[in-house]
């Protein structure tokens, strides 16, 4: 017998995750209006930038000034990701409540995404959970690679269960199990998100998939049905890591709201309003995108 929760909370990153590959600045006051769409359509939980290197992701560049302009909305936690102290000393002093960090499962990804060893980043995370801990700022962490690595191949579950476990002694609020490259499948995703619930049963996870091979909703499902109770997602779909070669988007927001819905498993958000905000999406960028749901808003298919 399949149990479903009743609800699941969408978590937001495409002003992060999913602008960060585009090769075109975007203007910042777009990705303000895209951010205000989102908390309009009811997004609880938005990755709204990162302070990080204009040299590695120039896209990012302009996080101060889009984080001056959202503020700290009511209700909604507006959160910034760093990979660094430099990027968190900045980030806090803009006035940002919640640092995303990132850690990974594979040395050669780890030295492509922020040239360190993954001994070295975690290190870096807990200098930042010293000053996360002085501002009484709230830490969570994207463990990235987690389903497997372009470059190393499949990570052996006992890798990410160490991993999950330092990340949960340094204070990480929440653990993102990240499917970077798009290499999870269903049965891969539901024994890794069992092996980690049973565990550590303390921890709070979500599940974070990219939909290169176009497994991404099924491995939502297998996500929610072994206990996630968190996804992350893109608006439209955006997204892919610069530091992953041919990465797709993530799984589309929209996608995901529908499959949960249609299951019964209520988001809170507002349909209409979160198609606009995809609409929104794709006009920013200025090309379509790869979500489902866009492209039955756009009216191409029969819905017969
Ligand atoms: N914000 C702004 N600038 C930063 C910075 C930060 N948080 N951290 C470093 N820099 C600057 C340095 O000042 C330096 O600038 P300069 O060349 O003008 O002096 C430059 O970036 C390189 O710094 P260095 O310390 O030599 O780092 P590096 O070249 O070894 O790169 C990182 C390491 C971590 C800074 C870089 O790889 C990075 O920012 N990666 C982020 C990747 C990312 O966002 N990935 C997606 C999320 S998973
Ligand atoms: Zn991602």
């Amino acid at each position: 017998m399949i149990s479903l929760p009743r609800s699941v909370l969408i978590r937001e990153v495409g002003l992060r995750d999913g602008l960060q590959n585009e090769k075109s600045f975007i203007a910042t006051e777009d990705k303000i209006a895209l951010a205000w769409a989102l908390t309009e359509a009811g997004l609880k939980e938005i990755e709204a930038t990162s302070f990080v290197s204009p040299q590695a992701v120039p896209q990012m560049r302009d996080a101060l000034q889009v984080v001056k302009a959202l503020g700290n909305p009511a209700g909604v936690s507006l959160s910034a990701l760093v990979v660094n102290t430099r990027g968190a000393e900045d980030a806090i002093a803009a006035g940002v409540r919640e640092l995303q960090v990132v850690a990974t499962c594979s040395e050669t990804h780890s030295a492509k995404n922020v040239r360190m060893t993954v001994e070295q980043a975690l290190a870096e995370i807990e200098a930042i959970a010293g000053l996360a801990g002085e501002h009484g700022v709230i830490m969570r962490v994207a463990l990235s690679t987690v389903f497997g690595c372009p470059y190393e191949g499949k990570i052996p579950y006992d890798r990410v269960y160490a991993l999950v476990e330092r990340l949960l002694a340094l204070g990480m609020a929440r653990v993102a199990l990240s499917d970077t490259a798009g290499l999870g499948n269903p049965l891969h995703v539901s024994e890794i998100c069992h092996g980690i619930l049973t565990r550590f049963p303390e921890g709070d996870f979500s599940l974070h998939i990219h939909d290169t091979r176009g497994m991404g909703l099924a491995c939502v499902t297998a996500g929610v049905w072994s206990g996630i109770r968190v996804i992350e997602s893109s608006i439209g779909g955006l997204g892919g890591c610069p530091f992953i070669p041919h990465a797709t988007g993530n799984i589309a927001t929209e996608d995901v709201v529908y499959l949960l819905e249609a299951m019964g498993v209520q988001t809170g958000l507002d349909w209409p309003k979160l198609l606009a905000a995809a609409l929104l999406a794709e006009k920013i960028i200025g090309r379509e995108l790869g979500s489902r749901q866009l492209a039955l808003a756009r009216g191409r298919f029969c819905v017969n």
